[in-house]
């Protein structure tokens, strides 16, 4: 039978140039950067996997839109594209521009939380949890138990577990429960969504207990790409409708349009409530800027706004996450333990069963990552107890079942030639596994350790044993 295959909906017009290193210039780097990807320089890294945030390439469109800014300190005219292009694309009314997705979380948490009140949600994210606790707030984890299990094949390991819901309105009561944060493409659980159905059912349980339903919607359009291939009913829908009526579910929301709408800085929160607008109208000038710019450049609204219209286009995102389930399945057909399924903006290893000889308290993830830049040059990054943090109450560490090292693909950056390159990298460490070592903190900041921490490698007779 005749293949027909698919490729991206774009060419490419303009090309960056990247430094190939040798194992010794990569020795160094890593050992000047304590063994943390996030310290090494970018000069240092062939391909660079470290995030989808910012990092995107934008289209000939949005250069262009550049050109357009108008700088005006107030009422710019990029504002209004923007602010209509959220209303017309996301539903929200009111929009409130911010430098990135977490000043939008400092100020809707600063709003919204104060002390003593808990906010559930589907998995931590690990600024918007820390914007949380610093306004008072606790978080408390309400994602379905497969989320936490990378080897689940569930479709929607995103969804919420209304037990768990129940159970903390009635550990709480409601009135201790400012909103519940949903995230679309749950980033830490693997880039795992949530089905249109269990957000149905979730805006019900909202409006039966009069609590808000607020939408971290950094990666929705990939969300609603899995809804589309996945849930009954769906496949006939487009990208864009989908996003709509996900965002009309929810109450507000909070964005870093670095990520789907392939921006490389920028943000916002929206939201459709009045009197929430002018409380954030009147915190974002002391945080940010005027209420029409946020953090933002006039230019960087008209890039955004262009970036919304493009993000929903069905073959666009057709080609972003099958780019990611190109490595995803590269590597599972090689027997390389990653979270199934694969999942939007990222495939994510599963260090644990890599490295089973190191204990979590050795941090296998991180270990993992640096021996991957070592191998190869490719940057990752890690997701399991160094970016899990500590508890702020008690002091110890936040222990998560998910211990993973995350390669995340930047939209319409790479090739699928370095898809394979990046492959051939995990499998060469794959091979030499039980050679690597675990590390140690030699540097541990307060909060958001795992941007700034630093490591020395612990030898095998050093290792605390596995718990
Ligand atoms: N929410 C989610 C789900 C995110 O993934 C991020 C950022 C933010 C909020 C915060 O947005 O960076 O614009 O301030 N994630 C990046 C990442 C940093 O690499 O996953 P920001």
């Amino acid at each position: 039978m005749a293949r027909h295959s698919w490729a991206e909906p774009y060419k490419i017009k303009m090309v960056e140039l990247i430094r190939m290193t040798s194992r010794e210039d990569r020795e160094r780097a890593i050992r000047e950067a304590g063994y943390n990807t996030f310290l090494l320089r970018s000069e240092d890294v062939y391909i660079d996997l470290l995030t989808d945030s910012g990092a995107g390439a934008m289209s000939d469109q949005q250069w262009a839109g550049l050109m357009l800014g108008d700088e005006a300190y107030a009422g710019s005219r990029n504002f209004y594209r923007l602010r209509d292009t959220v209303e017309e694309y996301y539903s929200y009314r009111y929009t409130v521009p911010t430098h990135q997705g977490r000043g939008a979380e400092n100020i809707l948490s600063q709003i919204l939380v104060s002390d003593g009140q808990y906010v559930p949600g589907n998995m931590y994210f690990t600024t918007t949890r820390l914007h949380q606790e610093l306004a008072g707030g606790t978080f408390v984890d309400v994602i379905i138990d497969e989320a936490h299990d990378p080897e689940s094949q569930h479709p929607f390991k995103g969804n919420v577990d209304f037990a768990k819901l129940d159970a903390l309105v009635e550990r709480v009561g409601a009135a201790k429960i400012p909103y519940v944060c949903i995230a679309t493409c749950v980033n830490m659980a693997g880039g795992q969504p949530i089905s249109l159905e269990n957000l149905r059912q979730l805006r019900k349980w909202c409006n039966r207990q009069h609590i808000m339903l607020v939408h971290d919607m950094t990666r929705v359009a990939e969300n609603a790409y899995f809804i589309q291939q996945r849930e009954p009913g769906q496949q006939d829908r487009s990208i864009r409708e989908i996003v709509y009526e996900i965002c009309s579910l929810t109450d507000a929301a909070t964005m870093s349009s670095k990520k789907d709408a392939m921006v490389n800085i920028g943000g916002f929160l929206a939201m459709n409530d009045p009197g929430f607008y002018e409380q954030a109208c009147a915190l974002v000038v002391v945080y940010e800027g005027l209420h029409t710019y946020g953090g933002m450049a006039g230019r960087d609204m008209e890039a955004l706004a262009i970036g919304i219209t493009e993000s929903v286009d069905d073959d666009h995102i057709q080609a972003r996450v099958g780019q990611v389930k190109y490595l995803g399945h590269r590597l599972i057909d090689s027997g390389v333990p990653v979270v199934r399924p694969i999942g939007g903006h990222a495939v994510f290893l599963d260090a644990r069963r890599i490295l089973r000889h190191l204990p979590q308290a050795h941090f296998p993830a991180q270990s993992l990552a640096a021996a991957l830049y070592l191998d190869s040059g490719v940057r990752s990054m890690e997701r399991g107890i160094v970016s899990a943090g500590r508890d702020s109450t008690t002091g110890e560490h936040h222990v998560p079942e998910l211990e993973l090292v995350r390669l995340t693909i930047p939209r319409r950056v790479y090739t699928q030639a370095h898809m394979d390159v990046t492959a051939e990298g995990v499998f060469s460490v794959m091979e030499r596994a039980d050679k690597i070592e675990g590390l140690r903190f030699t540097y541990e900041p307060r909060m958001l350790r795992f941007f700034q921490a630093r490591f020395e490698p612990v030898s095998y007779s050093d290792c605390i044993p596995a718990q």
